[in-house]
């Protein structure tokens, strides 16, 4: 399938036949335990047990070895780890590459809980983290240091969607520190709108629970590794227990199999919503990596193969407690929720002092009240005119 489209490999990839028993779908195969029939045979799954063969629950069943076939095919991997939600997949792939003594360095528009992670937990361990600018491109090697294990990186920058400069950070970081393991947080692209491994980077973590299930009602996080890191990222995640449920995973097959409809949506979508607000007289700036003028918007352009649904915009006002209620509390097609990716439109506002909190040796160069919007697949002109009405009632 590698030689086909997108779309052709995403409706395809897992669903070989010893998954799929002759069903279109793979099979639901709910285990902790697998029966060996013969002394033979236990030893051979025994021998066997971390590369596809049925052994124990928490190794994976036919259902996971599917999708784990399938990301690896999308995302072009030598293993894919799964656990329960992408905040797991963050904090044990990091956790599977550090010891004491250790540093991570991280972008400073991570998502916040990946933050904490590394400040409340790695450093009780005795592992440090320093922070990057999301925009530094090359100039990242002034923040490595001798014992700079990880660089962690997400791109786009949560709330404030800067897009990085990958190969300029690869080449930086490979030519001063060639062990470090470089990941990124690649929920934003679905692992597909950016292939990460193309690009050097040794591991494409998401928080599948967004597009990957795309309906809001799963949980599960994907970690694809090159084959440098796919062993250690593999043995390391079991130690911890890290395993997905045989329903999530099958349900996050299915999502594979919508995931290239639902991604041109969201991006020809959210791109017309991004366009309408730039042209609006409240709003200062529009945060979309596909829109001109975006921070990283070149990258985007050049290393992207499409957008998602999730961007942001600042208004020129720092909005009143009130006006947030008038603007927010009544939107009739528009939800506020945190979890995104799925099929439903969503809005999140956030201060500039809030924005600041989570900007670790960073700081917003706007005042103004910012918005994350998520666009759905409803029709684009209902979106549009639910946040004009919106707008209207700030008065
Ligand atoms: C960029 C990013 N990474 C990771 C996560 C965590 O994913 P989960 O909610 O599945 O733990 C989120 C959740 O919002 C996210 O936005």
């Amino acid at each position: 399938m590698a030689d086909k489209q997108l779309e052709t490999r995403l409706v395809n990839a897992g669903r070989c036949k010893k998954y799929t028993l002759g069903a279109v779908n793979s099979v639901i195969q709910r285990a902790s335990s697998l029966v060996f029939e013969t002394v033979e045979a236990k030893k051979h799954a025994t021998r066997n047990r971390a590369n596809g063969e049925l052994f124990y629950g928490r190794r994976g069943t036919l259902t996971h070895f599917s999708l784990q076939e399938a990301m690896c095919e999308l995302e072009g991997g030598a293993g894919c780890a799964l656990f329960p939600c992408g905040a797991a997949a963050v904090a044990n792939t990091i956790l599977a590459f550090v010891k004491q003594g250790d540093r991570v360095l991280m972008t400073n528009t991570a998502y916040e809980p990946s933050q904490d992670f590394c400040t409340k937990v790695l450093a009780r361990l005795g592992v440090t983290t320093g922070w990057f600018d999301p925009l530094a491109g090359a100039d990242i090697v002034r923040h490595l240091r001798p014992n700079t294990r990880v660089v962690f990186l997400e791109s786009p920058g949560s709330l404030t969607m800067e897009v990085h400069d990958v190969p300029a950070i690869v080449a930086a970081v490979r030519s001063v520190a060639p062990e470090a393991v470089i990941m990124i947080d690649n929920t934003w692209a679905a692992g597909v709108l950016f292939k990460a491994l193309d690009f050097g980077i040794d591991i494409s973590i998401q928080a599948g629970t967004k597009y990957l299930i795309g309906h809001s009602d799963a949980m599960v996080g994907t970690a694809v590794a090159n084959a440098r890191c796919w062993e250690q990222l593999r043995e390391n995640a079991y130690l911890m227990g890290q395993m997905l449920d045989a329903d999530t995973a099958y349900l996050t097959s299915r999502g594979l199999r919508t995931l290239g409809l639902r991604l041109r949506q969201h991006h020809e979508s959210s791109l017309k919503v991004a366009e309408w607000l730039n042209d609006h007289p409240l709003v200062a700036r529009v945060n979309h990596p596909a829109l001109p003028g975006s921070k990283g918007h070149e990258f985007w352009k050049r290393d992207f193969t499409g957008s998602s649904g999730l961007f942001s915009f600042v208004l020129h006002q720092r909005l009143t407690d009130e006006q947030l209620s008038a603007l927010l509390d009544h939107f009739s097609l528009f939800s506020m929720a945190y979890s995104w990716g799925g099929y439903e439109s969503l809005i999140l506002a956030s201060q500039p002092e809030q924005i600041a909190e989570i900007r670790p040796e960073g700081k917003p160069d706007f005042s103004g009240t910012l918005i994350r919007l998520h666009i759905g697949l409803e029709n684009v002109d209902d979106l549009i005119a639910d946040l004009d009405a919106g707008f209207a009632r700030l008065g």
